[in-house]
């Protein structure tokens, strides 16, 4: 599940397999670099972010955000804010250009969402079990929704000694086959395709029938046309959209925290131990992943267009298309 890649052969992979990285990604696997690919802020810098972040935080997470280029979830001095925003915003920098250096028709057209700061200790965190990062879970409706698209996130390990450690229990193609239906996201096969192979863009997907769970109806198209709308006067509104989609993958998120039957089994529990100064990325739609120790991270996402995706049939938004809709109506 773990595609390594060391950092001196990175320029030569980038150079002669420029599609190997993100087929990596949507084939559900943790690329995992053992020594960060980009500069770090200097050790005063990393150590601020260690320890000023914490005490003055104010929500699950500090976060830097792209579109705005604001900082939420810090309380603080102006002096304390100021010098945040600008190593998360250096941050946000030097990970976007190694993505879109390493991955240039996968990054193509992607929206660059935040870049957190996560303080705190996940062990033993008390958080709400839909918020919690140590219950096994794949990502849903990052940013309100994502219609199909795909939830990049790329991790630094900024510990200066103990490792981040993460627990999975596989891919969503995988899990959906073995706990689709009892979560409530799966139902009969569809009809069968209409159209050309899936693999490439959007413009070569299949078409389905009445029956496609992720088919938005004229009332999802409104709703999400009148989100998209106000969010260019209020960004946060993005918050509130929606879609049969994310939905189904909201259902299945929190089915996966709150079934005891699933979250308490060790059945494909895979476990990784990210050590201090490594980086990782991974599509968080796709595989299932809990954060179990570590304190100390910083967190990069993105949201990468479907039609990206040219191994298009792993992704969720694919699968969960090959089904007669179960009630997705929650
Ligand atoms: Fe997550």
């Amino acid at each position: 599940m773990l595609h390594t890649v060391p950092r001196e052969d990175l320029d030569a992979l980038v150079q002669h397999e420029p599609r190997a990285l993100s087929d990596a990604l949507e084939q559900g696997r943790i690329v995992y670099f053992p020594s960060c690919p980009i500069a770090l802020p200097e050790e005063a810098e990393l150590s601020f972010l260690r320890e000023e972040i914490g005490p003055n935080l104010r929500r699950k997470n500090v976060s830097w955000y792209f579109d705005r280029d604001r900082v939420k979830g810090l309380e603080t001095a102006p002096v304390v804010a100021e010098r945040a925003h600008r190593l998360l915003r250096e941050h946000a920098a030097r990970v976007r250009e190694l993505l879109t250096r390493a991955m240039p028709e996968f990054s193509r057209g992607w929206t660059p969402g935040t870049t957190s700061v996560r303080p705190f200790q996940e062990k033993g965190r008390a958080l709400s079990a839909h918020a919690s990062n140590e219950l096994v879970h794949v990502d849903a409706g990052a940013y309100g929704a994502t219609h199909g698209d795909r939830v990049l996130r790329f991790f630094v390990n900024i510990n200066p000694r103990e490792d981040r450690v993460w627990v999975s229990r596989g891919a969503f193609p995988e899990l959906f086959a073995a706990h689709g239906r009892e979560a409530g996201i799966a139902g009969e096969p569809a009809d069968p395709i209409v159209g050309t192979p899936m693999i490439g863009t959007q413009s070569s997907s299949p078409q389905r029938g009445r029956n496609d769970p992720v088919r938005e109806g004229p009332f999802d198209r409104a709703f999400t046309s009148v989100v998209n709308a106000g969010a260019r006067l209020a960004p946060a509104l993005k918050m509130i959209d929606s879609s049969p989609y994310d939905r189904l993958m909201r259902r299945f998120h929190n089915w996966m925290k709150d079934t005891p039957s699933f979250r308490d089994s060790q059945v494909g529990l895979q476990t990784f131990r990210f050590p201090p100064l490594s980086a990782w990325m991974v599509l968080t739609d796709q595989v299932s992943h809990a954060c179990i120790e570590g304190q100390h991270a910083l967190i990069d996402t993105f949201i990468v267009p479907l039609a990206n995706c040219r191994l298009r049939e792993l992704s969720p938004y694919e699968i969960l298309r090959a089904q007669r809709a179960p009630d997705a109506r929650t």
